[in-house]
């Protein structure tokens, strides 16, 4: 029962300090209502404005990919370092953790695989579902210029007026086929469309000429996806650049988990994406880890021995 004894009555109205109203960091989210903003937080951080987020949803059109054979052998030692996982929710709900305070970007699309046409996508999730297992945002691909680029639009639009409904924003991921020009005009494109559709934020990927025109044209938050794998510098030195052109950070998969040292690349990668550090030393930083790593390593060998 409420207690109704000794009800003091409130003396301290703090009169004279106006009560702030703080503009939401995220660009392009301050109409946003509460909890789609406090969704969007969850993934970028609002000191740095920027996330890494940590892709092994590639499974869902490529099968067992290199790197992802076991997800819970290789991409839970990962999980600390990443501010964000995105997945499916087949692996979500087998491989990963649901102790883990990580907010999760559910992919939610699916259909194709890559002995066909990748842009025949549907909505493969329904937002009941993604509410159960307590999605921070959802996602599909739009595939502009493609077969499907009607259907994959649709998709799009289909989850962001069921997750407006219920507060959970929409990630469109800009797909490419593999005859497209991946070029600042086609990505530039692609972005602008997902945003203008009401997309909360958007994947791209990096292009050295114009990557800034993409950004700055994109009225809301771009990250960019790291591709095929690269050498450690360049995949540093892509996520840096990137981020110097303005874009809020990386949804990364293979440049991590297909890393010597996943458990430093993605480290570095952070030291990159939130504090700006320079590609070279996040390198040496990736190094130390990984010689740290392996010692600890042969130590543990050495002791079952
Ligand atoms: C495609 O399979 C997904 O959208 C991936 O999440 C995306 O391509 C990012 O992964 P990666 O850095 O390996 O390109």
């Amino acid at each position: 029962m409420a207690d109704k004894d000794d009800i003091k009555t409130g003396k301290d109205f703090g009169l004279g300090i106006r009560q702030k109203n703080k503009a939401f960091f995220l660009k392009g989210s301050g109409a946003l209502d509460w909890g789609m903003q406090n969704r969007l937080a969850r993934i970028f951080n609002p000191k740095s404005g920027r996330t890494v987020m940590l892709a092994f949803d590639h499974g869902y059109f490529q099968g067992p990919a290199s790197g992802l054979e076991r997800i819970d052998l290789s991409i839970a030692p990962l999980i600390p370092y990443a501010d964000v996982l995105m997945c499916t929710r087949g692996v979500l709900r087998a491989c990963v953790s649901s102790e883990t305070n990580k907010p999760v970007v559910l992919r939610c699309s699916g259909g194709q695989s890559i002995l066909s046409e990748l842009s025949n996508e549907t909505v493969a999730v329904d937002i009941d579902d993604a509410i159960r297992l307590n999605a921070a945002a959802i996602t599909t691909q739009i595939y502009i210029g493609a077969p499907y680029e009607h259907q994959s639009i649709k998709n799009l639009i289909k989850l962001i007026d069921t997750g407006n409904r219920y507060g959970i924003p929409t990630l469109a991921v800009t797909g490419v086929g593999a005859d497209m020009k991946r070029d600042a005009r086609y990505f530039g494109l692609a972005t602008r469309i997902a945003a203008e559709l009401g997309a909360h934020y958007v994947k791209s990927y990096f292009v050295e000429e114009g990557f800034e025109q993409i950004t700055a044209g994109c009225p809301v938050p771009i990250v960019i996806a790291g591709g095929k794998k690269l050498p450690e510098l360049d995949a540093l030195t892509m996520a840096y650049k990137a981020v110097d052109q303005g874009a809020a950070g990386v949804d990364m998969g293979r440049n991590i988990f297909q890393s010597d040292c996943p458990v430093a690349m993605i480290q570095a990668v952070s030291a990159v994406v939130h504090k700006g550090e320079k590609p070279k030393k996040a390198l040496d930083m990736y190094n130390t880890l990984k010689a740290r790593i392996e010692a600890k390593g042969k130590g543990k060998r050495k002791r079952k021995k």
